[in-house]
């Protein structure tokens, strides 16, 4: 009994030097924090780390003990970074340097991604977020848009109607993509002075809406109850995400950090007048998932992957309502956007160390490295 015991903790230091290891996606990688992948790596929530990302609310109103994210990796672990953003009061800007500026993040998406603006301004400054842009939609009932601005970060959020590029969209509520994200990016650089640090990008919840949500129908009347999206649907969503990742991935400067996140599964209804009625909404939210990593993969953006961490949460401790994830969960998926920003920042920082500086062998590994980071190429500058 003590002899396997004792085996069983050789065994699982063992294990513990094995997950120093920790997979970069590249065959022979070496890990360094620039090159940690942590909006993908595989992780679990800390219960005893409770907390220690986010501060205390003031009062014990919402989702008191909700446990902690990390990688598993263990030079990969989140840093809080999303704390002294958070600490509203302290008006010094970000960084010490002359041309330190607020941070910008821009996000494209649906009313999940408009609580990273609520729930950060919520948090950091006890308000809801100021108008972003209207854009003609008559569709305030939706609250889909919102700017939050502190001293040290500018969060902004930009409704777009699904993947599709002309619509017919649900509810009518018509943001087109290809006219929404330049609009957004004019509004958005209208108001913080100068283009986003970050810009993340999201379709899914509309694009399931468009099929099933018009009382169960689909847009066009039918009723679709197919367990698998059809094959024409998914490759006619990946032709169009692939037309909208790329317009944004042109439109942007060279260093800017550039996201796609997936999504989790919302708690299915019964009621027509829901869109989270659709039959089959837990395998459509991870196929369009699926399509989504693939998209949004090719095309070098970085993924955080929404689905595999609320996996492991149950609805009643993930949702506020059928749809939306709590402050906890939003703001800790913050703060791996956070944790990613200042990676790919670092990891800018080595690519434009001088080239005569570097030996032959670490040269060729810093630009491997600002090759999946920075886009290369040309890039159509506005
Ligand atoms: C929060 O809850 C804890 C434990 O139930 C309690 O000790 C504490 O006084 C509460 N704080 C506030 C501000 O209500
Ligand atoms: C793709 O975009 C086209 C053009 O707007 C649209 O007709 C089609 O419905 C879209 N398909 C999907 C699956 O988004």
């Amino acid at each position: 009994m003590r002899q396997q015991g004792l085996l069983a903790i050789i065994c699982l230091a063992g294990v513990l030097h094995v997950t120093t290891a920790c997979p970069t996606g590249l065959a022979g990688e070496e890990v360094t924090s620039a090159r940690c992948h942590y909006g993908t790596l595989p992780g679990g929530w800390l219960q005893t780390e409770r907390r220690a990302l986010l501060p205390e609310p003031a009062d014990n109103s919402t989702h008191a003990v909700f446990p902690v994210w990390q990688p598993f990796c263990g030079k990969c672990q989140l840093k809080p970074l999303l704390t002294p953003y958070l600490a509203a009061a302290d008006a010094e800007t970000r960084g010490n340097s002359k041309d330190a500026h607020p941070l910008g993040l821009l996000l494209f998406g649906d009313s999940v991604d408009f609580r990273f603006v609520k729930y950060f301004c919520q948090s950091a400054l006890g308000q809801e977020p100021s108008a972003f842009t209207v854009f003609d939609s008559g569709s305030e009932w939706l609250k889909l848009q919102g700017i939050c601005k502190t001293p040290r970060m500018t969060i902004a959020k930009q409704h777009i109607s699904a993947a599709s590029l002309s619509g017919p969209y649900w509810a009518d509520i018509d943001f087109s993509p290809l006219l929404a994200i330049p609009h957004g990016f004019e509004m958005f650089e209208k108001a913080h002075g100068r283009a986003p640090d970050v810009v993340s990008i999201a379709s899914n919840f509309w694009d399931i809406s468009r099929e099933f949500a018009m009382g169960g129908m689909r847009i066009d009347g039918t009723i679709l109850q197919q367990e698998f999206l059809p094959d024409d649907f998914m490759r006619h969503w990946m032709n169009n995400f692939t037309t909208i990742l790329t317009y944004i991935k042109e439109r942007v400067p060279e260093d800017t950090l550039l996201v796609y996140h997936t999504l989790h599964v919302p708690h299915q209804s019964a009621d027509l007048g829901m869109w989270e009625n659709d039959p089959f909404l837990s395998q459509h939210v991870k196929q369009l998932n699926a399509a989504g990593r693939h998209v949004a993969q090719s095309l070098h953006y970085h993924v955080i992957d929404i689905e595999a961490m609320a996996a492991q949460v149950s609805k009643g401790t993930l949702l506020v309502d059928n749809t939306h994830p709590g402050p906890d969960f939003m703001m800790q998926v913050l703060n791996v956007l956070l944790n990613m920003e200042q990676g790919h920042r670092e990891a800018l920082q080595a690519a434009r160390k001088p080239a005569s500086k570097l030996a032959g062998y670490l040269r060729w590994q810093q630009e491997k490295l600002s090759g999946h980071a920075i886009f290369k190429g040309h890039r159509r500058l506005r």
